[in-house]
């Protein structure tokens, strides 16, 4: 049997302009180095993390109420230690706390034999997910497991499907430096849409899923707006409008919030013009003494994997 087992599970945007809760898909390269190993005991021991200070208590940390969900479902009192490197910061709207309750779930799982398919540790992830944010919301811990780009169809009853996306898009993620709470950020939404503006919102997210589908640049370009965050969420954003305008002018195909933010995500079509969107928009912090950073990927195919 297996004594220790290490995964990797991946950061996310999450609502991709219209998808407001609904839309999120993988990124490569950041996220978090979950190390799980038996203990003798049924203790789940949180060993300090490396990249962040997180809870140590069991029942404050995404990681080990994941576990600890997963652990209840099986009638397992499997102890563990449980060591997190994060490779990115919390508070990034890049689904930090999702990573950490997939990539428990999906590790522990591993340690107690597989007794569950990756799809099925969902719920567990979003117990995790739940504690972080206050509420269910699975579109940064469906991509975090599973990879690629993953919607939302209902939470009750939970149905997700994953769509394919154009191979050449690339995704520029740029993070300026402050910190965004995702609870304070769901309070900012408000809690009713005009039927005007709903009608702007699914036609959107129709034809977002179309553009995926058929690599309809010009139509994804179209499609990523957003009348429910967007507009209210901004505001925390140092230089939001400055950088969407120059990352739309250098070639940009939609451009929008990160989950709660900070982060914004550039999508293009080449690795070269978001290389030069980089360069433009960190002129564009560096006029204003302010940090940022950027991170170029593709979507990940993948989600939690063992390293
Ligand atoms: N869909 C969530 C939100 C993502 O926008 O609040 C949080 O990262």
């Amino acid at each position: 049997m297996l004594e220790k087992v290490q995964v990797f599970a991946p950061a996310s945007v999450a609502n991709v302009g219209p998808g407001y809760d609904t839309f999120g898909f993988a990124i490569e390269e950041l996220g978090d180095i979950i190390t799980l190993t038996k203990r003798q005991d049924d203790m789940l021991k949180i060993l300090p993390a490396e990249g962040a200070d997180l809870p140590l208590e069991p029942e404050n940390n995404v990681a080990t109420v994941a576990i600890q969900s997963l652990l209840d479902h099986l009638g397992s009192e499997q102890g563990m230690d449980v060591h997190i490197k994060k490779l990115f910061k919390p508070g990034s709207g890049l689904g930090s706390s999702a990573s950490s309750a997939s990539g428990a779930a999906f590790a522990a799982n591993i340690l107690l034999g597989r007794p569950l398919k990756t799809p099925e540790l969902l719920i567990h992830a979003l117990e995790g997910e739940k504690l972080a944010s206050g509420s269910i919301h699975a579109d940064n811990v469906a991509p975090s497991l599973l990879g690629g780009f993953q919607v939302m169809r209902s939470y009750e009853p939970l149905d997700i499907f994953q769509v394919p996306t154009p191979d050449n898009l690339h995704v520029l993620i740029i993070r300026p430096d402050v910190e965004v709470k995702t609870s304070m950020a769901k309070g900012l939404i408000p809690k009713e849409m005009t039927v005007k503006n709903a009608r702007e919102q699914w036609g959107n997210v129709g034809a977002l899923i179309h553009a995926m589908h058929s690599a309809d640049f010009e139509l994804l370009g179209r499609s990523i707006t957003d009348r429910i965050a967007e507009p209210y969420r901004k505001q925390l954003i140092p230089q939001y409008d400055e950088v969407k305008e120059e990352a739309m002018q250098l070639g940009s195909v939609g451009f929008n919030i990160s989950g709660s933010g900070p982060s914004m995500f550039a999508l293009f079509k080449d690795e070269k013009s978001a290389r030069v969107c980089q360069k433009y928009v960190k002129e564009i912090y560096e006029k204003t003494n302010q940090e940022v950073m950027m991170h170029l990927s593709k979507i990940n195919p993948n989600g939690c994997q063992v390293i």
